[in-house]
């Protein structure tokens, strides 16, 4: 199990890495205003604050894009998935390296427990906090073959200790991190609409009974 970790004093824990994704809250959340997607159903800041559901309009979300929002003050990373990269997730090669394929962990609502891990194959929604010590995973759909890991078709990749990840939040065995990312409760209200906070009807998933945050 490989660590990039070298400083002198002691090791951060999960709690202080955790903080500090609170602290870089403010900065993810401008970044994500920007987005002109985000920008015409952005909620106030009084609506993330109570962790009310969030609309978001994932009309211009094209192929391979990702955005990120705030909800509960975590990031949310929704992507849509080329089929290409739907294809490498059912690729025995890359299942065959995962800790939790079949995402029997509770990291998901019941609806995302498939090799997609998402209600709508084409669209991925994750909570971007890395499952070891809770630092932000950066994606890279399309990684350079030796770099930031040798032979990694892509996804997410964490940069303190080197966890890797697929295009479903699926993590891969031996890296630091425990588990897949969790998924946040969600469903999409019509085709260019999701809601992130809001089971489907009649689905009960709670966030918070998820192993890791
Ligand atoms: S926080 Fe350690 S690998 Fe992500």
């Amino acid at each position: 199990m490989s660590s990039h970790a070298s400083s002198s004093g002691p090791e951060p824990t999960r709690r202080d890495m955790l903080s500090l994704v609170a602290i870089s809250g403010t900065a993810i959340g401008a970044a994500a205003i920007v987005w002109p997607l985000v920008d015409s159903m952005n909620p106030s800041a009084d609506v993330i604050a109570a962790g009310a559901p969030i609309d978001i309009d994932i009309s211009k979300l094209t192929p391979g894009q990702q955005i990120v929002v705030l909800w509960r003050g975590a990031p949310m990373l929704i992507v849509n998935r080329t089929p290409a990269a739907l294809k490498t997730l059912q690729d025995p090669s890359l299942v065959s390296k995962l800790s939790d394929p079949t995402s029997k962990v509770l990291q998901q609502p019941a609806y995302a427990e498939n090799w997609h891990r998402s209600t709508k194959p084409e669209f991925a929604v994750l909570v971007g906090i890395c499952t070891h010590l809770g630092c932000l995973p950066g994606y890279l759909p399309n990684p350079d073959p030796s770099t930031p890991a040798p032979n990694w078709p892509g996804g997410y990749f964490c940069p303190c200790h080197g966890s890797k990840y697929d295009l479903a939040g699926r993590v891969y065995a031996g890296v630091p991190a425990p588990y897949n990312l969790p998924v946040p409760p969600y469903h999409f209200v019509n085709d260019k609409t999701l809601r992130i906070g809001e089971n489907p009807t009649g689905v009960v998933f709670e966030l918070s009974t998820v192993v890791q945050m």
